[in-house]
This record gives structure tokens, sequence and C-alpha cells, in this order.
């Protein structure tokens, strides 16, 4: 039994791989933000698979004193843990205006980077005692739409210009820097992962404020998307093979190229002092 912990388990493609997850009777810990919706989902996957190893820690990943305490948590609790997967992001796009947390940090960075980077960094100690630890990035094949895209590490935080959507691929090229980064600077008992996932069935349902435009954009988006289920034995397989896989997946395990941008290392210096000098 191996010891896994997958953030937003309790929607889409996290909750989707949590079940399959706990039908290989893998240990499963599940990071949510909602403690009623979540328990429900553990309580259902527990029921349906007959495994009760589903542990559930709740966590608001956009504050990072939270994701501290979740460090702490989880180093008072488990010995080892085996994978580790960044799967929960902020990607609202029917956002108006910027978000700021109660940390003073621009709401998606807080949740897609600044949240990866300290569970990523606190988990290792535990992650490295595995025979075969990982940590596992999500990424987006929308990225792919922007390879020239450089990280603005002179506002990461949107302070001088904001749209939710241009923030969340600036979020998942800081992801991609940062899983090369500690790739880069990691001993090898230790395997990084980032899954390029492509167009996934994403529940509309989840965002009302959605315009019109962008609920037929979706409907139409969603008759060529995979299923969550489909996408979720990737990231089942890569946490659990004994293979070796290049850094950058796609859901057919092939490489893929990794954006110029995320492999700049004067900016990749610069977001790593920054996420450094949070705590
Ligand atoms: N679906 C796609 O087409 C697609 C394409 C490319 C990449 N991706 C990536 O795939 C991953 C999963 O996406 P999905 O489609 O499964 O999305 P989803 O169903 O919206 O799930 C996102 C999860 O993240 C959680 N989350 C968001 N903010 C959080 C916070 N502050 N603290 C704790 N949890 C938080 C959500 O919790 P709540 O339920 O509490 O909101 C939810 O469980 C994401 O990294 C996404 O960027 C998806």
């Amino acid at each position: 039994m191996r010891t896994i912990l997958i953030t937003g388990a309790n929607s889409g493609i996290g909750k989707a791989a949590a079940y399959q997850f706990a039908k290989k009777g893998e240990q499963v810990i599940m990071v949510c933000r909602n403690q009623l919706h979540a328990a429900e989902v553990r309580t259902k996957i527990i029921e349906e698979t007959n495994n009760h190893n589903i542990h559930l820690f709740i966590c608001d990943l956009a504050i990072i004193q939270a994701v501290k305490k979740l460090v702490d948590q989880l180093t008072n609790t488990y010995e080892v843990i085996d994978v580790v997967i960044n799967n929960a992001a902020d990607f609202d796009i029917s956002r108006k205006k910027v978000e700021i947390t109660v940390e003073g940090r621009e709401k998606q960075f807080a949740t897609n980077v600044v949240a990866p980077y300290y569970l990523s960094r606190g988990l290792i100690p535990l992650v490295k005692k595995s025979q075969n630890g990982k940590i596992i990035n999500i990424s987006s094949q929308g990225l792919s739409l922007f390879p020239f895209m450089q990280l603005n590490v002179r506002d990461l935080n949107a302070q001088k210009h904001y749209r939710p959507s241009k923030q969340y691929y600036q979020n998942k090229l800081a992801l991609l820097m940062l899983t090369d980064y500690f790739a880069r600077t990691n001993e090898e008992d230790i395997h990084f992962y980032a899954i390029r996932v492509p167009n996934v069935k994403v529940d509309i349902s989840r965002y009302p404020k959605l315009s019109k435009m962008a609920k037929s954009m979706y409907k139409i988006k969603s008759k060529f998307a995979l299923s969550v289920e489909e996408m979720a034995k990737v990231y089942v397989e890569l946490a659990l093979s004994d293979s070796q896989y290049p850094l950058y997946i796609n859901e057919k395990f092939k490489a893929v190229k990794i954006n110029r941008g995320a492999r700049n290392q004067e900016r990749s210096k610069v977001l790593v002092s920054y996420l450094n000098s949070l705590a």
C-alpha cells in the first residue's frame, strides 16, 4: 500500500483520481478546502471501494499559513508519503476583478504557485523516505498556445494588470519552472514530473457567474474533451508506475517540450527567491 496525497480531491480529475487510487487499495490523503463537500466525497469513496484508508485534511491552499500548518500536520501523522500530486487550481475565469487573500496575495497565484511550492518543499523529507517518491505538478495544454511567454516576475501578484485567464497561464508557466527547478536542485532519489492536461470535461455548474459566451465555449469544448476518469488514469499510472518518464509528459505519457520561458534560469531564481521570502 502506497500513500498518495492529492490536492483538490473533491471534484473533477482530482476526485476521479482519488477513487481510482482507493480502488487499487492505496492509502489516499485528500487535501480539500470545503469540509462538508469533501467529507461527503470521502464517505462515498470509502463506501464504494471498501478502502478505509482514505484520509481528509482541510486546507485553503490560497493561504500560506494554512499550507504550512498542513505540512506540520502531515509530518506529525505520516512517516512516508510516496506521491504528492499538486492538482488543485484556481481557474475561475468568470472573476471580474483581482481577489486578494487576507495575507495580501493575489488569489490565483497564491493557490496555483505558492501552495504547490510550499507543499512540495515541506513534504520533500517525507517523499524522500519512499522507495520511489514522486512529486507531480499539473500543467495545461493551453500553455502550448503561448510558446514565447515569459514569466512576469515583476508582477507575480498581477497588481499592475489582471486578467484571470492570463494569470492562470502565467501560474502554469511558473509551476513548470518550479518542476524544473526542483528536479535540478534535488538528488535523484525523488522524481519530479509535470503532466500536460489537455481539454478535459469541466463541471460548468461550479462557475455560475460565467458569461453566456464562456458557457457556450465550454459546451463546444466539452464535445472534444476527455472524461475526468480517462485523465485520472494518467495521474494514477504515473504515480504508481516503477518506470521512469520524462519530466514533462502529455496524457499519452509522451515527452512534451518544456516552454522556453520555464527554462529561464534568471527568472526562475527571482521566482524562487520571492517564494522563499514569503514565509
Ligand atoms: N479541465 C481541463 O480542461 C483542464 C485543462 C488543463 C489543465 N487542467 C488542470 O487540471 C487540474 C484539475 O482541474 P479540474 O478540471 O479537475 O478542475 P476542478 O474540478 O475545478 O477542480 C479544481 C479543484 O481545486 C480545488 N481548489 C481550488 N482552489 C483551492 C484552494 N484555494 N484550496 C484548496 N483547494 C482548492 C477545488 O476545490 P473546491 O471544490 O473547493 O472549489 C477543486 O477541488 C487543475 O490543475 C487544472 O488547472 C484542467
